[in-house]
């Protein structure tokens, strides 16, 4: 069952990076599946590995793409990229101490960040992008 459906209205207008973003709804959705039969017997760090890592080489496409085509606003846009990293960050090394970390704390916190990260952040590329020729 897919609990995120991808929507026109979260296109950022770059084929490659609606590609990429539709996948991590995917994953998120299978995030959730897994979520709900979750016996709290894995570690959060394999329950969510290929998330985390897949969301890893989304975010370093994206500054990529960012740097090559000299993006003005990329100081801004790296910095929400490394907030997002130090926090999935602290969730695994919180896990790693010892501490009791809540799979559904850290899926909740993903799914926010990457909803309002492509509605407020990534879509303020769009037209920039498109304007460089790149769709
Ligand atoms: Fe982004």
């Amino acid at each position: 069952m897919a609990f995120f459906i991808w929507k026109d209205e979260f296109s950022v207008k770059v084929g490659q990076l609606d590609e990429q973003h539709k996948r991590l709804f995917s994953m998120l959705s299978d995030v959730y599946e897994k979520m709900m039969e979750y016996k709290g017997k894995e570690s959060i760090a394999s329950v969510l590995s290929g998330i985390v890592s897949y969301t890893m080489t989304h975010l370093a496409d994206e500054e990529r793409l960012m740097q090559t085509y000299g993006y003005p606003e990329y100081a801004a846009h790296k910095l929400a990229h490394d907030n997002l990293k130090a926090q999935v960050q602290d969730y695994l090394d919180r896990e790693q101490r010892g501490e009791r970390v809540d799979l559904i704390d850290v899926a909740l916190f993903l799914k926010n960040w990457l909803f309002s990260h492509i509605a407020e952040v990534d879509k303020r590329y769009a037209s920039f992008f498109n304007a460089q020729g790149l769709n």
